[in-house]
Formats: structure tokens, C-alpha cells, sequence
């Protein structure tokens, strides 16, 4: 039998209307937060680059920082990803450096950039480190004595074993266990059996050095992973850590195909909230952190494939960097992915795109400067124009279609003020061509204002992008939206902050 082709009913009105006895969540500014890594050119030629006229007298490109202190980086993931399951923090530290083949992306690592200048780095930016472990071919101990290291060693000698030289503690306050250890990806891979004891030991280890530290834990968003993990650790775990990249390939994806995966992470979250629930840990006792997510998955072909006759192929990881690829559908599918975060704030406390520069990164660091990439001004517009509670409300809208799925052409978050005054509604038009007229009455006091101030994300088309020589052809603008009936016009594939006064 022929299924139905999926209608398109996106340009009829949409609109928004207030959910009975909603409660108001103070939601985290964590899930504005950036992962980095060291593959390709993240760190190396990317924040760090001594001898460059843009660094500082640490090496570290002052472009950078400046960029990621405008967008208020809350907190950076580091050093991996995939690069840390079989990294060894100690060669990093300390005055003489060795380089080490690091076997998950087959190159050398220079050893150069380790924990010292990463720490440093983040005081730079303002933002809180966050370090991820080796639970691949590290061990519980490995993964304390890095603990040790960053919070009780002080001073030439240190208060205790582990020497790191500096006159105050790092202060690391966010450790986890481990990156996608499930994967056959990864080096030192887990079976379910093996992981829930591994995190319970190393969680036992890393709290025994430091017992203020919040622990994460690499988990999926899957019963027969992460219920296991839970069973074994999930009373010495504060995070689950998962991971979701939702377009594939070397080349641009379509608009129309981005759009339509914009409703994936709220399946992911809600598959995790399920076994989170199920193990007990439901409600925010353990939270969630998405700790990669990117609309595209970066491309690396022959990552995992350890076969004799595989190659891996390090040019085409220049791909990731083709600045025609970043349009418009990244930034709107970032700002689907974070109101899918705000729409969930009690229990996801913190997400960190992945990554912060570079590869896929919302800005793009090259030789005499750098690109915001479109995403980059969504993360402007949240941590400037949002206020900081959210508030559940209902939208009723039309479904864009690509003929096959269909996902509901808006997608909008209304937050408010601490004293209830102030609202500010975050609203995604995903429509390549059209506008959409959103009837936000409910929301306007009686005497409706002829218009409403608004900064709008949109470029001159749905596959605008920024690039070197072009780098405002993106940019957020202030507007005045007018208003009639009610109802305001939201432009098409745009991201609209709107002041509700
Ligand atoms: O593709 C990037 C890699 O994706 C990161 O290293 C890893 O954590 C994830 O699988």
C-alpha cells in the first residue's frame, strides 16, 4: 500500500498561548557551554598559537578570547573526545614536555597545550574548566592523581604528592569519567559489564581526592548502556554525559534535510529522562549534560577502523572547514537544540557545543583573524537577550515537510524575568520562503503596542554564511516587529529574540 505524502501545512497562523499553573525554572547557563579538543586544528592553530602577531604572551590567540568572552562562555569540555582515551595528562604537565602518538586521531601531540595552559586559558575566557578522563587506557588512579593535581598540589613541592608548581589550585570542579566509552570508536572501549564498576571505582578515587567535584559519566541515551551504569554509579554521579551530531558527510546538507532533524535531540532527551527515571535518578537527581552536540557530525573518515588495510584520511579533515557549509541552518538548528535544553531545564544543566573553534566550531580561526560562524550570533543572542527563568507555553503551528518527514515549522521558548515583569520569547521560523503570522495576544497587555522590539537572526537566504572578506553577512539585527490583530510576522528561516512588553 502507498503511504500518504506528508502534507506541508506551514504557512498557516501560528500561536502561542500560556500553559495552566506553568511553572517558572531558573534554568542553567551551563548549556551554553563549548567543547574543545585536540584534533585538527582546535588547538594547535586554533586558541593556541605562539608566535602568531594575534597571540598573547601565553600563545593564546587573543581573537579567540575576546570572541568567546562576548558570547559569556560559561564552561569549556577538554581535551576530548576521542583524543583522551589514551591521552595521559602527566606528559603534559611541568617544564619539559614529550611528545606522544595519540592513537584515536594518529598524530603526534606535541604535548605543548596540557593542563597548566588550559586552566590558564579558561581563566582568559572567564569560562569554568571542565576535564573529561581517560577511562580508555587510563585507570581509576590516573584519574584521581589528575584530580590531585589540579586541586590539593600547591607550590613547588605541593601540599601533597603531585607537584604542580603554582601558587593557588586550579580549581577543576567538573570531571568525567570517560568519553563514549561504548563505542567501538573509542580506544580502551567498555563492555556494559565493565563500565558501571570502572565509573563506581574511579568516581570513589576522584571524590576521595576532592570531594566538592561534580562527576560525569559517558552514558547514551539507552537502557541497556546506561541503566547498568546507573546500578553500579549512579548514587556518586551528579551527570550523565551525552552526545548527539545529527547530519553526516564532507558536504553541505541540505537546508530542508538540517530542518528536519531539528526534533532529534528532544527525542534523545526524553529517551534519557526515561532511564533516568526508571533507575531511580528521575527529577534532576542526576542531570544532563549534553556534553558534544552539533547539528553536523565532523568528518574524519577512518576514526575506529583499525583494519590493516584502512587509511586515515587527515586531508579531508580540512572539509570541516569549508565556511560555505555554516548557514543558516546551523544557527537555526542551535537554536532548536538549546530551546529543546530550555524547554527541559530541570533536568539538562548543561550542554557544550562541539567544538568551540574550528572543525565544526561556531567561530573559525585562521592566519590574520577570525570568522563568527552563524551559530556563533545564536549564542550571542541567548546569553544577552534571554531572561533568566523559562516558562512552559503552547504553540500551535503548521508542519514543514520535505516530503517524507515533517516537523512543526516553529519552535519557540518564552523566558522571563526574576520578578515575573520582563518576557522574552526565542522563536525559530524553520521556513526556507515563508513568513509566519504567530499571534502572541495572550501575551500583550490590553492596550496592544503597534509593534514590538526584536533582534532577528535571518541572512539575505537560508544558506547565507560568513566568511573571510564576508563576515557580517550574518549578523543579528535589531527591529521593530510590528503588530496587528495580535500577531506579529516572523521572517523566514529566522531566529527572533522578541521583547513581550
Ligand atoms: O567526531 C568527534 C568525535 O565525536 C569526538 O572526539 C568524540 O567524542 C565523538 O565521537
Amino acid at each position: 500500500m502507498e503511504s500518504e505524502p506528508v502534507k506541508d501545512t506551514a504557512g498557516r497562523d501560528a500561536s502561542l498561548t500560556p500553559v495552566k499553573d506553568a511553572k517558572e525554572i531558573v534554568y542553567s547557563p551551563m548549556i551554553f557551554g563549548h567543547f574543545l579538543e585536540h584534533f585538527d586544528t582546535q588547538v594547535y592553530g586554533g586558541i593556541f598559537d605562539p608566535g602568531s602577531p594575534l597571540s598573547d604572551e601565553d600563545g593564546f590567540r587573543k581573537d579567540v578570547i575576546a570572541a568567546l568572552r562576548e558570547i559569556k562562555t560559561p564552561i569549556v569540555r577538554w581535551p576530548g573526545g576521542c583524543f583522551v582515551s589514551d591521552y595521559h595528562w602527566k606528559y603534559g604537565v611541568g617544564p619539559k614536555r614529550e611528545p606522544m602518538w595519540n592513537k584515536a586521531w594518529a598524530v603526534e601531540e606535541p604535548n605543548t597545550f596540557g593542563t597548566d595552559e588550559y586552566v590558564k586559558w579558561c581563566r582568559k575566557v572567564g569560562c569554568k574548566p571542565y576535564i573529561c578522563t581517560n577511562a580508555g587506557t587510563g585507570n581509576a588512579e590516573e584519574m584521581s592523581d589528575w584530580v590531585e593535581y589540579c586541586n590539593l598540589s600547591v607550590g613547588k613541592w605541593g601540599r601533597i604528592r603531585i607537584a604542580n608548581g603554582f601558587a593557588s589550585p586550579h580549581e577543576v570542579l567538573y570531571w568525567s569519567v570517560g568519553n563514549e566509552n561504548w563505542g567501538r570508536h573509542e580506544i580502551g572501549a567498555k563492555t556494559v559489564d565493565e563500565w558501571g564498576p570502572l565509573v563506581r571505582e574511579s568516581a570513589k578515587m576522584m571524590r576521595g581526592t576532592d570531594r566538592r567535584i561534580r562527576l560525569f559519566a559517558a552514558a547514551l541515551p539507552d537502557e541497556k548502556w546506561t541503566l547498568p551504569l546507573l546500578k553500579h554509579a549512579g548514587y556518586l554521579l551528579d551527570y550523565v554525559s551525552v552526545h548527539g551530531y545529527y547530519v553526516w558527510g564532507g558536504g553541505d546538507n541540505p537546508y530542508l534535510k538540517c530542518m528536519m532533524r531539528t526534533t532529534a535531540p528532544e527525542a534523545d532527551i526524553m529517551r534519557t529522562i526515561g532511564v533516568l527515571e526508571k533507575a531511580g535518578f528521575g527529577g534532576g537527581k542526576i542531570a544532563i549534560a549534553f556534553d558534544e552536540w552539533n547539528l553536523r557530525g565532523w568528518y574524519h573518515p577512518g576514526l575506529g577502523n583499525f583494519r590493516r588495510d584502512a587509511t586515515m584520511d587527515y586531508e579531508a579533515r580540512r572539509k570541516n572547514d569549508i565556511a560555505s557549509t555554516y548557514t543558516m541552518a546551523d544557527a537555526l538548528f542551535s537554536a532548536c537544540f538549546l530551546n529543546t535544553c530550555l524547554r527541559h531545564s530541570d533536568v539538562v544543566k548543561m550542554a557544550n557545543f562541539s567544538p568551540a573553534v574550528n572543525t565544526r566550531g561556531a567561530i573559525f580561526v585562521h592566519r590574520k583573524g577570525i570568522v563568527k560562524r552563524t551559530s556563533y550570533h545564536v549564542f550571542w543572542m541567548y546569553t544577552h537577550l534571554l531572561e533568566p527563568k523559562t516558562i512552559q507555553v503552547k504553540t500551535e503551528c503548521g508542519n514543514l515537510t520535505d516530503g517524507k518527514t515533517n516537523v512543526p515549522v516553529l519552535d519557540a521558548v518564552l523566558t522571563v524575568s526574576d520578578d515575573g515583569k520582563r518576557h522574552v520569547l526565542a522563536v525559530v521560523n524553520k521556513h526556507p520562503s515563508q513568513e509566519i503570522a504567530l499571534d502572541v495576544s495572550s501575551f500583550l497587555m490590553a492596550a496592544t503596542p503597534d509593534a514590538l522590539r526584536a533582534t532577528v537572526l535571518a541572512g539575505d537566504s537560508p544558506d547565507a554564511y560568513n566568511d573571510i572578506g564576508n563576515e557580517n553577512r550574518v549578523v543579528p539585527k535589531q527591529v521593530s516587529l510590528p503588530v496587528s490583530n495580535g500577531k506579529v510576522k516572523l521572517p523566514p528561516h529566522s531566529l527572533s529574540c522578541i521583547r513581550l512588553e
